[in-house]
């Protein structure tokens, strides 16, 4: 229908006849020429509509409303001196009308188009006319081009891309499953993949080398800005390798997909152990296009006249007692803020926050009565701290500590301002413990397949549970974790050792996890991978705020999709056909 795209409108094609489709974005009537402003997949072409050049298109554009579809045909002439718009790329021409059909009328907007300010459930509600926008359609010709860069890195490198199910078990990732009931077998349920992690290591095992896919994946766990109940990663396994073999490929990855959309970033990425970014940032995603590290004074406060804190300080295994220097801290902040930094860190747990300050005459503060003079200067050493600084100090046990200090360090770097948003700081976070414990209960880190490490003889050491690690890695990007993998294990024996320390009976490994195991039985070899989330990274990258935006039909908070109203009830007969009855549901 069309000889050109608005965008490819310009200078070139002055005096000839062309013919764009699309939809008004505006339309000013100046008595006498109608000017419209009509836009298709990308960017915006002036037309103007001229009573004494043709009165019939002139005429029709009366009737031209916000949105309408329009085919327009007409000479491109340039632009009155004056009347040239530098912010556009076809700003300099405009297309004088000859015909115009109009394709489609409009229903005045739900919203207006590029308000930030709209409410989120009308935007969802219409998604399809959020996406018209500039904003919207930027971001997806980004994605599609980060989706194809991924793609051919890994084809470069030999990766075979194959398709895994979607309706089939459970595949534990920490998250609740979505389940899918079976007609033919009532009573029965599919799950929808929380990754494709297993058929991954079964490809491995199929002898295929190196898997990739850009996968679906499906968790039912808390929503928050950088997490769908559906999203997608860049999956991928290989067989013969090491960590560093899987952490190259990575880096080759995400440094093919950053140049090809126009981002400079490094071929290596920084890396840290778990501990250090837990020790000196509190987080294992730490943020690290700013600095504010913490420092360990636990040795200093074991000396001080303070009960509390010499009492904390006694169990170095379970306790921490940090520092975190502000520089030109007491400058930037009053007394009265410095005391309301308590209250943010106690909604996180933490029974308070102490602080000194650096003055010209030395360090002052409610704590200092507590020191002696040595060690008020070993403080100051310590913490390298100079005139005008401010350093907080968090106290209690090791993992409280960690949490409401790592937080109040992001904290603090939004307030003062200090984060670059044009930036883009990776990080590979090494040597993740093996488990956790939560509610008494041990749970893999990474997940139940990674690989334990072993000590100097090559041994697993299972004496101390928490003090184990893995060959786990995490890449993380400002201060998110944008992906994660590891060093698979392969041997059936290992794996059962690692379920039962998990304390999954030997029935329920072999009911929920027996075809990975018998797999392992006939010559596994030995394998590891990785996945990034794809849509965390558009949201990196395109510096958006939810990740909602760089998802084409996104769920709510609540994991309902506004524009279907899905989920949805169904009629009784297909509830009977599955074998299903519903408990009435109590209105929230
Ligand atoms: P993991 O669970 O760490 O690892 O997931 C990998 C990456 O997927 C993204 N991601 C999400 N993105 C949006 N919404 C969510 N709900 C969500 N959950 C996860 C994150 C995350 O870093 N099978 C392993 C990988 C492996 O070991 O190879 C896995 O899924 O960016």
């Amino acid at each position: 229908m069309r000889t050109h795209y608005c965008a490819e409108v310009n200078e070139t094609e002055i005096g000839e006849t062309v013919t764009v489709a699309g939809w008004v974005s505006s339309r000013r009537d100046h008595g006498g020429l109608i000017f419209i402003d009509l836009r298709d997949k990308d960017q915006v072409v002036q037309v103007v509509c001229d009573p004494a050049d043709n009165a019939e298109a002139h005429k029709l554009a009366e009737g031209v409303r916000d949105q309408f579809v329009l085919i327009v045909t007409g000479t491109v002439r340039a632009r009155g001196e004056g009347l040239e718009n530098p912010k556009l790329k076809t700003g300099k021409i405009e297309i004088v009308a000859d015909k115009l059909i109009i394709e489609n009328t409009s229903k005045p907007m739900p919203f207006e188009l590029n308000d930030e300010k709209v409410n989120e459930e009308i935007k969802l509600k219409y998604r399809y006319l959020e996406l018209r926008t500039q904003k919207s359609y930027d971001i997806f010709k980004l994605r599609s081009k980060a989706t194809m860069a991924a793609r051919n890195a890994l084809d470069e490198l030999d990766f075979l891309e194959v398709e895994t199910p979607i309706i089939t078990k459970s595949t534990p990732e920490g998250a609740r499953d979505y389940l899918v009931p079976s007609r033919v077998h009532g009573g029965e349920f599919y799950a929808l993949p929380q990754s494709p992690q297993l058929f991954k290591q079964l490809l491995m095992v199929g002898g295929f080398d190196r898997y990739f896919q850009i996968a679906k994946c499906f968790r039912d766990e808390d929503l928050r800005a950088d997490r769908q109940p559906e999203f997608t990663q860049i999956d991928v396994e290989m067989s013969f390798c090491d960590q560093e073999d899987v952490i190259d490929v990575a880096e080759k990855v995400i440094h093919n997909i950053f140049d090809k959309c126009g981002f400079d970033i490094p071929t290596k990425f920084t890396r840290m152990t778990y501990m250090d970014a837990m020790e000196k940032y509190g987080s294992d995603k730490p943020d690290m296009r700013y600095d504010l590290a913490m420092v360990d004074v636990m040795d200093i406060f074991a000396r001080c006249d303070n009960e509390i804190f010499a009492n904390i300080a006694k169990d170095a295994k379970k306790n921490r007692i940090k520092a975190l220097k502000v520089p030109k801290g007491d400058e930037i902040f009053s007394k009265r803020q410095m005391k309301g930094f308590e209250d943010y860190v106690r909604k996180f747990g933490a029974a308070g926050l102490g602080y000194f300050q650096m003055k010209e005459d030395g360090l002052k503060g409610p704590l200092t009565k507590f020191f002696t003079e040595e060690d008020i200067q070993a403080i100051i050493e310590r913490c390298e701290l100079e005139v005008g600084d401010a350093v907080f100090f968090g106290a209690g046990n090791k993992k409280l500590v960690w949490d409401y200090m790592g937080r109040f360090r992001i904290y603090l770097a939004e307030i003062m301002e200090i984060i670059p948003e044009d930036k883009f700081e990776f990080l590979w976070v090494m040597d993740f413990p093996m488990f956790e414990e939560s509610d008494g209960k041990i749970n893999a880190m990474h997940h139940a397949f990674t690989m334990p490490q072993t000590n100097d003889e090559g041994k697993i050491v299972y004496d101390d549970i928490e003090e184990l690690k893995s060959i786990a890695y995490d890449i993380v990007l400002n201060g998110t974790e944008l992906g994660g993998g590891s060093i698979r294990i392969h041997k059936e024996d290992l794996q059962s050792e690692i379920f039962k320390l998990m304390g999954i009976s030997e029935e329920e490994a072999e009911e929920k996890f027996g075809f990975l195991l018998d797999a392992f039985r006939f010559g596994a070899p030995p394998h590891g991978g990785f996945a990034l989330g794809l849509d965390r990274l558009i949201m990196l990258m395109t510096n958006s705020s939810s990740i909602r935006e760089v998802i084409a039909f996104p769920k709510t908070q609540k994991a309902q999709c506004i524009l279907t109203q899905a989920p949805s009830p169904v009629e009784a007969e297909q509830l009977n056909e599955l074998s299903l009855r519903v408990r009435k549901q109590e209105k929230a």
